[in-house]
């Protein structure tokens, strides 16, 4: 049996823990540090999930060499810059979604991991879960023709509060709004359906906090498809996906999180499928890494780098056409 993968989780907030969780899941994996700006809290993860090494800092954390691969689970301004500090220190990097804030970061990360022969992948989570990737067969089959219309939402009603006030989502300063937080989720799945659009319509409402609180966006490819996709932080929607082709439809329930989808085809059964996660579907996106580590891969051609790149591009169209605008964020290095 080859040694286990040394994962290094940079930045244990709320999305870390749930990834920790799936990772435990994962036997070929072990966690073997956590880094964080501040002692305490790298301690109080590391308790959780029986992490051995414990680092104050991200510059701590990268310098460690009982690591193999870090997960990058800052805010998304600070995506650039930490995964960037772990390839330059010779980690392979998983990177939470969105990948960056804009395509000019996203070309200077995959530009560095290039350089130095490192592994880099987005962790577009959504992409590995079981019925995505048993959707993606049914597509590649032509179990519904030709896929000729995506509409795809994800929106939740967050309060406007104190607190809520103080977090990521709705402070420009972080990159906040639905837009980057939930609606590449919608976007990327566009990609994974039809790939690159050639046309994009765009709106949005920017509320009080200066980010984008719903926005629509339409995509148009060469040949007439259309995917029309939203996303929001402070509207409620059902979340859900669905696919139409010229000879049925993909009905994929809580899509970003599926667990479920159903095959509909003129003139024959319903195919329901349940797929249920090992732990919490963060294990999936973990056992691509692995493998391609294992493999020598530099990226998952699952989720390419330059899919990644593209997607940040038309996120970058979307916020022109809306007129959204970041102040100048600060380094958390
Ligand atoms: N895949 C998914 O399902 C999913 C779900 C939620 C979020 N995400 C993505 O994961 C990323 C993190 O989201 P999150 O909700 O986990 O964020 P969060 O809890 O607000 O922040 C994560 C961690 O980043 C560190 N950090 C560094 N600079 C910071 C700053 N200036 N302000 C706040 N925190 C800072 C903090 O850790 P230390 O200070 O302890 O180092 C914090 O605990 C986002 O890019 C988001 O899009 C993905």
């Amino acid at each position: 049996m080859p040694k286990k993968i040394r994962w290094g989780i940079l930045g244990p907030g709320g999305i870390a823990h749930k990834f920790a969780t799936g990772l435990k899941a994962v036997p070929d994996a072990k966690i073997s540090a956590v880094g964080s700006r501040d002692l305490q809290r790298a301690n109080t993860f590391a308790d959780t999930f029986d992490v051995p090494h414990r680092h104050g800092s991200y510059i701590e954390l990268v310098d460690n060499p009982e690591i193999d691969v870090i997960y990058v689970a800052t805010p998304h301004p600070f995506h650039k810059e930490c995964a960037m500090l772990c390839l330059e220190a010779g980690k392979a990097v998983l990177c939470e979604k969105p990948f960056t804030v804009d395509a000019e970061q996203a070309e200077e990360l995959i530009a560095c991991a290039r350089e130095r022969k490192q592994f880099l992948m987005e962790a577009m989570w959504t992409r590995f879960l079981p019925v995505i990737v048993k959707v993606r067969e049914w597509l590649a089959e032509g179990a519904i023709g030709e896929p000729r219309l995506l509409t795809a939402d994800h929106g939740s009603r967050k309060t406007l509060s104190p607190e809520t006030l103080e977090g990521r989502l709705f402070n420009p300063k972080l990159g906040g709004g639905g837009l980057l937080d939930v609606g590449v989720y919608t976007v990327a799945l566009a990609y994974m359906v039809f790939g690159a659009p050639s046309k994009l319509t765009s709106l949005a409402h920017i509320g009080v906090t200066n980010v984008d609180e719903q926005a629509s966006i339409l995509l148009g490819y060469d040949s007439g498809q259309i995917a029309n996709l939203f996303s929001a932080i402070r509207t409620e929607t059902s979340k859900e996906a669905r696919i139409i082709g010229t000879k049925g439809a993909i009905h994929i329930p809580e899509f970003w999180q599926a667990t479920s989808a159903t095959l509909i085809r003129t003139g024959k059964d319903p195919v329901h499928i349940e797929m249920p996660f090992i732990a919490n579907g963060h294990e999936n996106q973990a056992i691509e890494v692995i493998n391609c580590i294992r493999e020598g891969k530099l990226e998952s051609h699952v989720m390419p780098l330059d899919e990644s790149l593209s997607i940040m591009k038309t996120m970058d169209t979307v916020r022109e056409q809306c007129g959204l605008e970041y102040p100048p964020f600060d380094s958390v290095l």
